[in-house]
Parts: structure tokens; sequence; C-alpha cells
């Protein structure tokens, strides 16, 4: 079975808005983890719109099943995540002005960059994933890049506008998790699973985690972050 790491980022939006105390991300992390969830997964953005240094840190200690930090290989980020010490470092591509993470990371043209921050992160005994487009080559060279895991980008799949798009993302994903399997890669998977659409991911061959973020908090504002991750996680666990 899967396991589900869940994203809190969004609550850390909706602190930002007015810039205060609350809602705070470190009470819904163990709120999450109460529900079930089995990692906690934040990205700290170089602009920090949502997740600040501090609750990095708080997390750090807080956080009882697996602290994955989601960040870009620039070096401000490397430098807070070699002190902070996450569990699991998921390498994304970033841009200032985008609302979320948009594609998969550039595994060809930014390798020099990314083997030399992954040798670093792995020094520092922090297991590395990279968040690539579902490809099969680019699969292949993150293995080579020294990645521990990729988590395969499931936006086409999630934002797919007829069912044969869906069923052709899915494909894409299939092979591309297949490929991580062959070559004994760790495979991860996420970006804009919900409730509905999450069914064929869990189902993924060598699945190993899902991270979910902007649904579950959505759903918590109506019922909670424990039921809402209760809810997602009986989900992951369902792959008839
Ligand atoms: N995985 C990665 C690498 C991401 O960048 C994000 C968004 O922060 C997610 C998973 C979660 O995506 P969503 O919020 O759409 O569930």
């Amino acid at each position: 079975m899967a396991k589900l790491g869940v994203n809190i980022d969004h609550v850390a939006t909706v602190r930002e808005a007015r810039k205060g105390r609350e809602p705070d991300p470190v009470l819904a992390a163990s709120l999450a983890e109460l529900g079930g969830a089995d990692g906690i997964t934040v990205h700290l953005r170089e602009d920090r719109r949502h997740i600040q240094d501090r609750d990095v840190r708080l997390l750090r200690s807080v956080v009882k099943t697996k602290l994955n930090l989601e960040m870009a290989g620039s070096e401000p980020i490397v430098m807070v995540a070699l002190d902070v010490k996450p569990d699991q470092a998921t390498l994304v591509p970033e841009r200032r002005q985008e609302l979320t993470t948009e594609g998969g990371l550039d595994v060809a043209g930014g390798a020099t960059r990314l083997r030399e921050v992954i040798a670093r992160l792995h020094a520092s005994g922090i297991v590395v994933s990279l968040f690539i487009d579902p490809d099969r080559d680019a699969v292949k060279r993150s293995r080579d890049l020294g990645a521990d895991s990729v988590e395969l980008h499931t936006g086409r799949y999630a934002g797919a506008h007829s069912e044969s798009e869906a069923e052709e993302a899915a494909q894409e994903l299939e092979r591309a998790a297949a490929a991580a399997g062959e070559i004994g890669l760790h495979l991860h998977a996420g970006h804009g699973l919900d409730y509905r659409n999450v069914g064929r991911i869990v189902r993924l061959p060598h699945l190993e985690e899902l991270n979910i973020g902007h649904s579950i908090i959505s759903r918590a504002v109506f019922v909670g972050i424990e039921r809402a991750v209760r809810e997602m996680k009986a989900l992951v666990a369902d792959r008839r």
C-alpha cells in the first residue's frame, strides 16, 4: 500500500493572507498525523509565499512520521535543507510567477547542478527524490544523477479535460512507473490529486508514496483535517 504524504502548504497560505499566527501549519501536521498521514510535506518556496523557515524548523522537531521538504536547488534553500535535515528532500523546479509547480525538473539541462545538490544532501543523510514529468528518459536520467526516488508529476492526468486525455495521461504514468521499477528507483507521485481521481493512481505499479495537498486542505475547511486525511488514506489503501 502506498504511503500518504500530506502537503500542508495551504494552511500556511491562509495564515499568510493576514501575516498572522493562525492557522498554524505545525498544528495541522500533528492533526494530519492523527488522521493517518504517513508523512508531512512542505514546500519552502524562494518567495516564502506560504511556508516560512520557522515552520520547517518547528516541523523538524514535531513531525513524528517523515518530513519531506519540497525545494528548488538554489543555494539559499539548499543551505536551509542542510541545516534542518528533513528526512527527504524532493527537488522541484520553481518559477516565481507560477501558482503552483507547473512541470517536472529539467533533468537533462540541469544535470550538473542536480548531481551536486543530490550529493550534498546525501552527505547530510537526506534521502533525495526528483519531481519529474512521467517520461522514461527522465526516470533513467534521475537514476544516473544519483536520486533515490522519483515523484511523477500527475498534473496532466489530474487536469485532463476528457476521459480519453485522462486515459492517455494515466498510461504515460504507467510506463514511467514501470521504468522506475525496472531500474530500482523508489516511486512517488503527486500533484492535482483529489478524492475523485486518486483511484487510478494508487494502482500504478511500484508506487510507494503519494503527496497530496490542495484537495485535502480544501476538504479540511469543511470537515476538519483529521477526517479529511482519514478519508484520503482510505482511498489510497483501496487498490481495487
Ligand atoms: N508534489 C509536488 C512535488 C508538489 O510541488 C506539490 C504541490 O506543492 C504536490 C505534490 C501537491 O500538489 P497538490 O497540492 O495539487 O495536491
